[in-house]
C-alpha cells in the first residue's frame, strides 16, 4: 500500500513554528469515565491558554464522534480506532506547533501509549480524571449511566466495558475534590514548569 508513497519536506519546520507561537507544540491527554470532567477542564485549560496568548485548540470525543469519528461505535475495535485517528490529528497539530488538548475516555492502555509513542518526548501530558464510578454516576449530566444500568446502551464504560486506569500519569486530578479552578492551574503550572508554555 506505501510502496509508492514518498515523504516530502517543506523549508519550515517544527521548532521554526514553534519559535513563531512561542511555545512548544503538545498533548495533552485527559482519560477517565464519562462525567469525569473531561470536557469542562478542556474548555476551561483552553481559556486559560487563550489568556495567556497562547495556540491552543480541544478536540472532544462528543464532537469529534459528530464527524471525523461518525462511523464508530462503541465495541472495543471501533474505540481503538477512534483513539488511532484521533493520536494521528494530535501529532499532526503538534508538529504545527499546537497545544492540543483532547477529552476522550480512551479506556485502553495501549491506546493512550499509541498516542505517547507518537508525539515527541515530552509533549504528550497524560491527564487523568481519577473520579470514581459512584460519583460519575451520580453526577450522570446526559443520563447515560441511566439508561445503560437499564441495559438500553450497550458496552457503556464503567458498567459493561473496562475503563483501564493509567499507572503513570503526568497529572491526576480528582474533580470530586478538586475545584475547576485549582485544576486548571494545576495543569498550567506544570507546562510552565516544563517550559511547554
Ligand atoms: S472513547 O471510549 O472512544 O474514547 P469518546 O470519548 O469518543 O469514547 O466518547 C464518549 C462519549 O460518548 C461519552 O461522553 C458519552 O457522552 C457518549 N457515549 C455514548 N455511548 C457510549 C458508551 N457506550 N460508552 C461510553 N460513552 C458513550
Amino acid at each position: 500500500m506505501e510502496k509508492h508513497i514518498f515523504l516530502t519536506h517543506g523549508c519550515v519546520g517544527a521548532e521554526d513554528r514553534e519559535s513563531l507561537l512561542g511555545q512548544k507544540g503538545s498533548v495533552l491527554w485527559m482519560t477517565g469515565l464519562s462525567g469525569s470532567g473531561k470536557s469542562t477542564i478542556a474548555q476551561e485549560l483552553e481559556c486559560a491558554l487563550h489568556k495567556s496568548g497562547r495556540l491552543s485548540y480541544v478536540l472532544d470525543g462528543d464532537n469529534v464522534r459528530h464527524g471525523l469519528c461518525s462511523d464508530l461505535g462503541f465495541g472495543d475495535a471501533d474505540r481503538s480506532e477512534n483513539i488511532r485517528r484521533i493520536a494521528e490529528l494530535s501529532k499532526l497539530f503538534a508538529d504545527a506547533g499546537l497545544i492540543t488538548i483532547t477529552a476522550f475516555i480512551s479506556p485502553f492502555r495501549k491506546d493512550r501509549d499509541f498516542v505517547r509513542k507518537m508525539v515527541p518526548p515530552g509533549r504528550f501530558v497524560e491527564i487523568f480524571l481519577d473520579v470514581p464510578l459512584e460519583i460519575c454516576e451520580s453526577r450522570d449530566p446526559k443520563g447515560l449511566y441511566k439508561k445503560a444500568r437499564k441495559g438500553e446502551i450497550a458496552d457503556f464504560t464503567g458498567i459493561s466495558s473496562p475503563y483501564e486506569k493509567p499507572e503513570n500519569p503526568e497529572i491526576s486530578i480528582c474533580t470530586g475534590k478538586e475545584d475547576l479552578h485549582s485544576s486548571v492551574k494545576k495543569i498550567m503550572d506544570y507546562l510552565r514548569e516544563r517550559q511547554i508554555i
